[in-house]
């Protein structure tokens, strides 16, 4: 990405951005984003892990700092080739949009794989994010397993830009030409 305001696929060299933006999260933020305590050298080796790992990061950036992202796994072929996403939205940025924001481009990307996600079962703020995007929730102790059928959902409103190629039928469906 290299306009200073945006949304976009961050390379290998931006990482730090991500990083930064990981350490400027409040305690709150970290322990709902990674499920635990964690501080800035253990932010550092996790962004270092995920260059070797193949993970992407989808990162939205205000004025050239990075203020929300979402990584996207490798596909788990375990799990029908799935893509887990996490997301983090630095506090003072909550509630303005940026994580739908952020899951849109994240799903599109992640298309045609799965997409799972896990929070814990009193995160208000991810479950709306889920149910906003079309999740599926399923209880497991005190977390929450999200999953989304990307393909099932490309045929959804919310999918149409990143449909490829179904947006006339879709349409042509709406109107009753079909
Ligand atoms: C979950 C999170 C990514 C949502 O990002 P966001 O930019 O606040 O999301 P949006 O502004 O697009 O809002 C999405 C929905 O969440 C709701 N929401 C956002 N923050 C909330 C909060 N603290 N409590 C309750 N609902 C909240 C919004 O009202 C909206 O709901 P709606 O669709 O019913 O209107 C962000 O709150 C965050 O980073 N939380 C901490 C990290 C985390 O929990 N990560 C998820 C685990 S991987």
């Amino acid at each position: 990405m290299d306009s200073a305001s945006g949304i976009g696929l961050l390379g290998p060299e931006d990482m730090h951005h991500y990083m930064d933006h990981l350490q400027r999260l409040d305690a709150k933020t970290r322990r709902l984003r990674f499920g635990h305590t964690i501080d800035n050298a253990a932010i550092q080796a996790h962004c270092l892990k995920l260059v070797g790992e193949g993970a992407q990061v989808v990162a939205l950036s205000i004025d050239g700092l990075v203020r929300g992202a979402a990584e996207i796994s490798p596909p788990n072929e375990a799990d029908d080739g799935a893509r887990e996403i996490a997301f983090s939205v630095e506090a003072d940025f909550q509630g303005c949009g940026i994580g739908t924001c952020l899951a849109l481009k994240a799903v599109s990307i992640a298309r045609p794989s799965p997409v799972t996600m896990i929070c814990s079962a009193d995160n208000n703020g991810m479950i709306a994010l889920g149910w906003r995007i079309g999740a599926r929730f399923h209880k497991s102790g005190d977390h929450l397993e999200c999953r989304i059928d990307t393909e099932r959902r490309a045929h959804s409103r919310d999918g149409f830009t990143d449909a490829d190629g179904l947006q006339p039928a879709i349409f042509a469906l709406a109107r009753g030409y079909v």
